[in-house]
C-alpha cells in the first residue's frame, strides 16, 4: 500500500524549481538568517536552511549572536539587514532566548523581507486574501496536499492547533484552496470525532502521537506537521523525532498519510526558498 506522501521528493522538485528561476535572474537573491543561542535544534535548522539556500544559487549571510545577546543587539541585526539593499530575505530563526521579546523583534522585519510570513503585514495579507509572504510550514502542507489530492476544493479540512505560527495560518491557507475549514484545539469536544470527519486532517499541536488511527476516517489525507524529540527505546540517551500522528496505525486507514521526519519538514525549507526568490523578485522589480 503506498500512500506515503514523500515530502522528500516534493521538496526537492520544489527546489529544483527554485534553482531554476534563481538561475534566470539578473541578481542572485541573497537570504539572511539570525540565530540567537545554542539550541541545538535551530542550530541543525539553520545548517540546511544555508545548505539549501546556496545549493539553489542563492547567497546566505548568517548572524550568530549568543544567548545572552539583548533586545538592543538582536533588533539592531535586523534594522541593519532592513537598510542592506543586497538583503532579499530575513528569518530570526525561533524559538529566541526566553529573556528576548520574539513578537518585538519580528515586528521589526520589513515586511518586504519576511520571507517567513510571521509579521503583522503578512498575517494581515494573508487574512484579507491579498498576495503576500505566506509561512513556509503551513503553504509546505497546502503543496502537500495538493500533491496527494489534486485540486483541494470542497474538501472538509479539520487543522488540529491553532498557534500563529502554524495552526492558524495553515487554516486561513486551506480555506484559500476553497476547503471548508474547522480549526479543533485542546478545548474542542469530541476531538476524535471532529478528526474523523476530515477528508484533510493536518496534525499541529506538538504532542507526540496524539491522533489515533480512530481518529482518522479511511482514506482521509493526513498532514502531520509535528516535529516531536522523544527518547529512543533501541539506543538510550538518543532522541527520536515523532509526528503528532501514531503514524504506524494511521497509515492502515489513511488514504494519503505524510511521515515524520520526511513530511513536512523539508517542504517548509523548500518554501522558505521559494519565498526568497520572490520576495527578491518584488523588491528589485
Ligand atoms: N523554528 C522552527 N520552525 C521555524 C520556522 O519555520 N521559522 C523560524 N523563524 N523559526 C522556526
Amino acid at each position: 500500500m503506498d500512500n506515503l506522501i514523500d515530502g522528500k521528493a516534493v521538496a526537492a522538485q520544489t527546489r529544483d524549481t527554485v534553482a531554476k528561476a534563481v538561475a534566470a535572474l539578473p541578481i542572485t537573491p541573497t537570504l539572511a538568517v539570525v540565530l540567537v543561542g545554542d539550541d541545538p535544534a535551530s542550530q541543525v535548522y539553520v545548517r540546511n536552511k544555508i545548505k539549501f539556500t546556496e545549493e539553489t544559487g542563492m547567497r546566505s549571510l548568517e548572524h550568530r549572536l549568543p544567548a545572552t545577546a539583548t533586545q538592543e543587539e538582536v533588533v539592531a541585526i535586523v534594522r541593519a539587514l532592513n537598510a542592506d539593499a543586497e538583503v532579499d530575505g530575513i528569518l530570526v530563526q525561533l524559538p529566541l532566548p526566553d529573556h528576548l521579546d520574539s513578537n518585538a523583534v519580528i515586528a521589526e522585519i520589513d515586511p518586504s523581507k519576511d520571507v517567513d510570513g510571521l509579521t503583522e503585514v503578512s498575517a494581515g495579507r494573508l487574512v484579507l486574501g491579498q498576495p503576500g509572504l505566506r509561512p513556509c510550514t503551513p503553504t509546505g502542507s497546502v503543496i502537500l496536499a495538493k500533491a496527494a489530492l489534486g485540486d483541494l476544493t470542497s474538501k472538509h479540512c479539520v487543522v488540529l492547533g491553532r498557534s500563529i505560527l502554524v495552526g492558524k495560518p495553515a487554516a486561513l491557507m486551506f480555506l484559500e484552496q476553497n476547503c471548508t475549514v474547522t480549526i479543533a484545539h485542546s478545548r474542542t469536544e469530541n476531538l476524535p470525532v471532529v478528526c474523523r470527519s476530515a477528508d484533510i486532517l493536518v496534525a499541529a499541536v506538538g504532542r507526540p502521537k496524539m491522533v489515533k488511527s480512530e481518529w482518522v476516517k479511511a482514506g482521509a489525507c493526513v498532514i502531520d506537521i509535528g516535529i516531536n524529540r522523544v527518547p529512543s527505546v533501541k539506543r538510550p540517551g538518543q532522541f527520536r523525532l515523532v509526528g503528532d500522528v501514531d503514524y504506524r496505525k494511521a497509515r492502515s486507514v489513511a488514504g494519503a498519510i505524510t511521515p515524520v521526519p520526511g513530511g513536512v519538514g523539508p517542504m517548509t525549507i523548500a518554501c522558505l526558498l521559494r519565498n526568497t526568490v520572490l520576495a527578491a523578485c518584488d523588491r528589485r522589480e
